[in-house]
């Protein structure tokens, strides 16, 4: 029976310690994201554990995809876990002030990206059936509004009607779908979206309790192990240190 997760962004956050968390629970992991040299680090350290395959893979790019899910070595495939990780967000600015190149790689890397690799992975899934998952991170940007979330909130509300429409249609594949929906974690988030400022991305942990990425990695494995006959269409989860703030209200000074 196969017991092998793809998972994409595999070289940091919650990819990353999702592919420490499946690999404690034995599974085959296939890991990709852009950064080689990060893939190689994590193939080294778990590889001891379990067998671990590794790709070079921006999944933007509909054809590199197509090609490292074809070439999925004898034990990699077919497979049973997809979790649909990599993204990002940029411009964390007033959406007046972004460039339009920002918006276009949050659209190509959120959307795009995440359909790709699931149009690619379906064949194999389908095959598996009763208990294969597909797992999207998602985001509580997806379903609540705040500045400066603009094109990456509009795109994670993509990931969550995506995830819920794929429901539809494979419902007699025994094929779950689930969209995980973060608030505030801990990761190098901050960093991608403020492009390298450090500075801000500590200032916006500090004084508080954020998720950790292993916070995340548990309920992406939880949700892909349980029993086959049970489907968690979206999972939102919060610090308990985070909520929302009033409606904002423009007045006259
Ligand atoms: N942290 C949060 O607060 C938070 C909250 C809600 C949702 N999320 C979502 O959770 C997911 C993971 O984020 P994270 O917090 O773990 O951030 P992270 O630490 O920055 O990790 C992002 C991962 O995505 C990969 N990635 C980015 N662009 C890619 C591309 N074009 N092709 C392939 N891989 C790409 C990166 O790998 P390479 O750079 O090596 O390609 C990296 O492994 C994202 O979808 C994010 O939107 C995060």
């Amino acid at each position: 029976m196969s017991q092998v997760v793809f998972i994409t962004g595999a070289t940091s956050g919650f990819g990353r310690a999702a592919a420490r968390r499946f690999a404690q629970a034995g599974w085959s992991l296939v890991l990709t994201g852009r950064r080689s040299d990060r893939l190689q680090a994590l193939q080294q350290e778990l590889g001891a554990q379990v067998p671990v395959h590794i790709a070079t893979l921006d999944v933007r790019d509909a054809q590199a995809v197509q090609a490292v899910v074809q070439n999925l070595p004898a034990g990699f495939h077919p497979v049973k876990a997809l979790i649909n990780n990599a993204g990002l967000a940029l411009a964390p600015g007033p959406a007046q002030q972004t460039d339009l190149q920002d918006w276009h790689t949050m659209i190509d890397t959120n959307i795009t990206g995440l359909v790709n690799v699931t149009h690619a992975l379906l064949p194999q899934l389908i095959e598996v059936g009763q208990g294969a998952s597909i797992v999207n991170l998602g985001s509580v940007a997806g379903q609540w509004p705040y500045p400066g979330s603009h094109v990456y909130g509009a795109s994670k509300a993509f990931v969550q009607q995506f995830s819920y429409n794929l429901r539809c249609d494979l419902i007699r594949t025994g094929v779950r779908v689930t969209d995980i929906a973060p608030g505030m974690a801990e990761t190098e988030f901050t960093l991608v979206r403020t492009k390298g400022d450090q500075t801000a991305s500590d200032k916006l942990y500090r004084g508080t309790t954020p998720l950790s990425a292993e916070d995340i990695a548990e309920q992406i494995f939880y949700v892909a192990t349980l029993p086959p006959h049970i489907n968690i269409n979206r999972l939102e989860i919060m610090p308990t240190r985070q909520a929302w703030n009033p409606f904002a209200v423009d007045r006259d000074d």
